[in-house]
């Protein structure tokens, strides 16, 4: 079976990498838009307008799912894609509802894009499932842009992860496929005083599921 991935750039590859692992004998086709990164800066209209002929390209590819590996888009612009795309999509999104499930602080910290933080979808998720929880967003807005130039290091992160560990914090959702990059980094700093959630594991289940109504 044909599955596409898209992204912006890097981050779909941990996802790309997860489907190879996970479910062998797919035939993945990875799209990333790295010319116009970042996303996670763009209005959801600006989104729309490079994501659906991207799309478009990998249902004509033969692709009969497609998992859009970037947060901003998910959270922003998934409900109209999904009357547009012709294949089922599986979206990514910040795991707000687990996060506020294990947290025993009432403290959670979510590291996302400003255009995933800004989306009705995310603020729906808080409103939701986080609603008696106090939910930290540390200033992440250059993080994906560093993760694809390769940039980014133990320096850089150190402060914000820092701040929401001492301010009681006991679980930090990375809410950019980017961040799996500095997952490690990440968990370096928190060193034990925080779990670490990111989404791989729901979205190759997600996507098993999709891919049996296929067959
Ligand atoms: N990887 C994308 C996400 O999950 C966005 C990165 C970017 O800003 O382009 O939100």
């Amino acid at each position: 079976m044909k599955i596409g991935v898209f992204d912006s750039g890097v981050g779909g590859q941990s996802v790309v990498n997860a489907i190879d692992k996970a479910l062998p004998g797919n035939e993945v086709i990875y799209v990333q838009d790295h010319e116009n990164l970042p996303y996670g800066t763009k209005t959801p209209e600006q989104l729309h307008e490079l994501v659906l002929p991207i799309l478009t390209g990998l249902v004509e590819k033969g692709c009969k799912v497609i998992v859009i590996a970037c947060n901003s888009v998910t959270t922003t612009i998934i409900d109209k894609l999904r009357q547009e795309i012709a294949v089922p999509l599986v979206g990514m999104e910040p795991m707000v509802k687990p996060a506020a499930e294990l947290t025993k602080t009432g403290k959670i910290a979510v590291c996302a894009t400003p255009t995933t933080l800004a989306s009705k979808r995310y603020n729906y998720l808080k409103s939701t499932y986080a609603k008696n929880i106090e939910v930290l967003e540390p200033d992440c807005s250059e993080w994906a842009k560093l993760v694809e130039s390769d940039q980014i290091d133990k320096e850089f992160i150190h402060d914000e992860i820092e701040k929401v560990c001492q301010l009681g914090a006991d679980v930090i959702v990375l809410g950019c496929t980017h961040f799996h990059w500095i997952e490690d980094i990440v968990k370096d700093v928190v060193s034990g005083r925080s779990t670490v959630l990111q989404p791989e594991k729901p979205v190759i289940e997600q996507l098993s599921k999709v891919l049996k109504q296929i067959v």
